[in-house]
């Protein structure tokens, strides 16, 4: 279950498509459906019902927040619990129950921790800009035929700035590259996956804003512009082997009127439309083994995600090496 993206917090979608119905959703290749239980409060279970196994999303909410089962209208409160079993009245109801996922409602986007059981000490990491008041946001969501992993890599790529982007974001640096140019990558760790900024040939004109890994699949860029907040963030979820949802969101602390909203995301949509075809054509889909691709300077941030995605993601089963390190076998940098 989950298999390579197992106990961590995840976006999973915008949270405004979550109404009265049941929302069916996949994540990490298992299928999910979320639904508002009792007070509105988010709740996802294991899309399969514990009675004959189908899916509970083709089911309704009742007025009290339970899931009802579209098959024999078993009803399912927000954990999962049985409430009622119609025509028998005697049924042991805690003996039955649906699998449980933990979920978050957060920063306008709906969370859920990649494994069954109860919420995990640890809460989500959500970069503060979603979350300030202050800031207007847009959201964009786009699934992509590629694997996370390089989706992820690619979000985390400057060096492909000015020639995949080069009549958006790339435009301004793109003329400012000669033959001997050279592009310099500062990185940092922080406690929650890394920062990283890079400028061509030193000119200030060239740098490229500061990059953001919260892991274990979000990109927040701080673009920089005197006295005001401008970030555009990337979640890349894994819905399968080869298909990836990436959810944009914009927030700024200018230009507020929602009448606006349509254009950021426009220019989000047409960036993310110009990585697309690059990242599905990538081959292997996912992101393989040291040495197996040669790697330059310039990939020092991407090389970084790499190390953290084979050593703690990739392989990760929901067996009894949980979470844990995959050892020191796949060291990539030295
Ligand atoms: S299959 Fe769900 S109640 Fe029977
Ligand atoms: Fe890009």
């Amino acid at each position: 279950m989950f298999e390579g993206f197992v106990n961590v917090w995840t976006p999973v979608t915008r949270a405004k498509r979550l109404g009265r119905k049941p929302l069916a959703v996949e994540l990490a290749g298992e299928r999910l459906v979320f639904f508002r239980g009792s007070g509105g409060r988010a709740a996802a279970l294991v899309d399969r019902c514990p009675h004959r196994g189908v899916k509970l999303s083709l089911g309704t909410v009742a007025p009290d927040g339970c899931l009802e089962c579209p098959f024999h209208a078993w009803r399912f409160d927000g954990d999962g619990r049985v409430r009622e079993v119609p025509l028998n009245p005697d049924a042991r109801l805690a003996a039955f129950s649906a699998q449980r996922v933990p979920v978050r409602e957060l920063g306008g986007l709906l969370w859920a921790f990649t494994r069954v059981g109860d919420d995990p000490a640890e809460s989500p990491a959500v970069p503060e800009a979603l979350v300030d008041e202050r800031l207007a946001r847009t959201y964009v969501e786009v699934d992509w035929d590629a694997h996370w992993s390089r989706a992820m890599e690619n979000m985390l790529d400057s060096p492909h700035v000015p020639f995949v982007h080069r009549r958006t974001i790339g435009r301004a640096v793109r003329p400012l590259l000669g033959p001997r140019s050279q592009m310099t990558v500062r990185w940092e760790e922080t406690d929650r996956g890394f920062r990283a900024t890079s400028s061509v040939d030193g000119r200030p004109e060239a740098e490229g804003g500061t990059l953001e890994f919260v892991r274990p699949n979000l990109m927040a860029l701080d673009i920089p512009i005197p006295g005001k907040v401008f970030r555009i963030h990337a979640a890349c979820v894994p819905i399968g082997e080869r298909r990836t949802r990436m959810i944009l969101i914009g927030a700024r602390s200018f230009a507020r009127s929602p009448l606006l909203n349509p254009l950021f995301n426009w220019v989000n949509r047409r960036i993310a439309e110009e990585d697309r075809p690059v990242v599905e054509s990538s081959d292997p889909s996912e992101v393989p083994p040291p040495g197996a691709e040669a790697s330059v300077a310039t990939d020092r941030v991407t090389l970084h995600f790499r190390k953290y995605y084979l050593e703690r993601m990739r392989g990760s089963t929901s067996g009894p090496t949980n979470g844990a390190p995959r050892g020191a076998a796949l060291r990539v940098l030295a």
